[in-house]
């Protein structure tokens, strides 16, 4: 994208009614929706859905429009990729959509404790590097974070097109005692999980047309996973 369109799509992200941009010093205390995003966003207490990574937002404004009686959010650090999300969601009058620009290491002090009914982790990037490895948006520090704001039993929703990143998941989830409720790889090629098959973000497009198999998994988290966890560690 040239950076003159950037620019344009910045100066218009300023203007959605339903796209929050936190600076740092907003979140120190606490952002003042933590815990007000049903009654003073959405107006109501319908169950809110997360999506971390959410890239142009596919997922979160494909799901809004499925599911008027829940809300959702999509979050990401990129104002240019959030932008099309933004205008999506504004120019087919979804009311049921919000989305966050930060980062998701950021979520306990955006969101309150149970604040948080499911999530979905679409695509994020891989982080190869052993160095990296925490950054992985599947790693236990991300995890840990996602106990502060998810309701007990609150089902995390993760779809990937990259298999290592996808069995060390598997592995995070083994050793933390979480509880795996689906895993599947090579989901289209299962004549199940319509539901999950029926919006492809645009990573999962771009993967599919490349022939890579995308993989899915559903687990929750185990509370006991995180006595004395320090993500500083
Ligand atoms: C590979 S893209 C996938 C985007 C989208 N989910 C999709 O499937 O098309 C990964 C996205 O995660 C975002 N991201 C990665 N790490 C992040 C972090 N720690 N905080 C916020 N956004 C992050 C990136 O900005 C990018 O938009």
């Amino acid at each position: 994208m040239g950076s003159k369109k950037k620019l344009a799509h910045f100066a218009e992200n300023l203007n959605f009614p339903h796209l929050f941009q936190p600076e740092y010093d907003d979140l120190k205390d606490g952002y003042y929706m933590q815990g007000k995003w049903g009654k003073d966003f959405f107006n109501n207490d319908n169950p809110i859905t997360l999506e971390v990574g959410c890239g142009k937002g596919e997922y979160t404004v494909g799901l809004a429009e499925k599911y008027p009686e829940r809300n959702f959010i999509g979050m990401d650090i990129k104002g240019a990729r959030l932008w099309r999300g933004c205008k999506d969601s504004f120019n087919k009058g979804l009311k049921n959509v919000a989305f966050v620009r930060n980062y998701v290491q950021m979520v306990p002090n955006i969101f309150a404790l149970d604040e948080i009914d499911e999530l979905w982790i679409t695509f994020p990037d891989p982080q190869p590097k052993k160095i990296k490895i925490n950054k992985r948006l599947t790693s236990p520090p991300f995890l840990y974070r996602y106990s502060k704001i998810l309701k007990k039993n609150g089902i995390i929703n993760f779809k990937t097109d990259n298999e290592p990143l996808f069995d060390y998941t598997l592995e995070v989830i083994e050793e933390g005692n979480h509880k795996l409720i689906n895993s599947v790889k090579d989901l289209y090629s299962l004549d199940n999980f319509d539901e999950v098959k029926s919006i492809k973000t645009h990573y999962e497009k771009l993967f599919s047309d490349q022939g890579f198999a995308i993989n899915f998994m559903q687990f929750t988290l185990n509370p006991e996973a995180f006595f004395d966890f320090n993500t500083k560690k």
